[in-house]
């Protein structure tokens, strides 16, 4: 153990490319095995990584297992593989949640910066979404009002809307909105339970993102009658798949809520 610090120390002191002796300080010890059980979660500083495998039972077969790479300073990286075959429902939403700073209301956030940086490989045809979901609630703690998606990508997937055109797409709400850099289609729908508001990247698929949140709570409440009152509850990113095979490779992650 002493000679393996010994050689720690001394490599990075001799070998002047980064990590530098700071980042090797930053780098949290962490659970990086491999987890594949449907409710598993592995926690790391303020971020917990949720297996969230909700509607395995929908496929005819499949599975998905996850695991955390890294957490240097407040940057979590992870890695998420799954298959899932049959069904024609969302399978799961592997994420990473922040458990610091929620339980607060809208009006008392000053911003939520957030990276989020990726890439995934996949098969054939597959039907899943990249996505950050947000929770607000008439409490702290409470049962969920709004539901607020922003897709990164969308791989033949589509938005919870009340209304489709007459070739079946979803009709947005608001469209061409300029926000955090991109440009983005609002949808809006209920998924049984709450309100469904979801912002899409009006073409492409945003792989690396950089932007306050925040922004998105501003338009929704300034635009679509969300009260500043409602307390955020959860604030997770990851993936929804439906159907095929993929491996998303999330390199840098961080979300902070000030
Ligand atoms: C959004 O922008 C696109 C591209 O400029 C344009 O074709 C479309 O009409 C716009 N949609 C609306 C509703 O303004």
């Amino acid at each position: 153990m002493l000679s393996k610090l010994f050689l720690l120390v001394h490599l990075a002191s001799v070998v002047l490319a980064s990590p530098t002796p700071t980042d090797l300080e930053n780098r949290a010890s962490i659970d990086t095995s491999s987890h594949c059980g449907q409710w598993d979660t592995v926690t790391a500083s303020q971020y917990e990584l949720l297996l969230d495998l909700w509607g395995e039972s929908g496929a005819t077969s499949g599975s998905q297992c996850s695991n955390l790479v890294s957490l240097s300073g407040s940057t979590i990286s992870w890695k998420t593989t799954w298959t899932w075959t049959g069904g024609s429902g969302v399978k799961s939403f592997s994420n990473i949640q922040l458990n610091t700073g929620v339980n607060t209301q809208l009006s008392a956030i000053s911003s939520m910066p957030t990276v989020w940086q990726w890439s995934q490989s996949s098969s054939g045809t597959i039907v899943a979404d990249v996505a950050y979901d947000l929770f607000t609630s008439n409490t702290a703690g409470g049962s969920n009002t709004n539901e607020i998606m922003i897709w990164l990508a969308n791989f033949n997937a589509g938005p919870i809307s009340y209304t489709y055109g007459s070739n079946g797409q979803p009709v947005p709400v608001a469209s061409n909105l300029s926000l955090a850099g991109h440009t983005w289609n609002l949808y809006s729908g209920s998924n049984g339970a709450n309100a469904v508001w979801s912002f899409l990247p009006t073409s492409g698929t945003i792989t690396s993102f950089s932007g306050d949140l925040k922004t998105f709570f501003d338009y929704l409440t300034e635009n679509e009658g969300i009260s500043t009152s409602q307390y955020l509850v959860t604030a997770q990113a990851g993936t929804e798949p439906t159907s095929g095979s993929a491996t998303l490779t999330t390199s840098a992650y961080s979300l902070a809520i000030n």
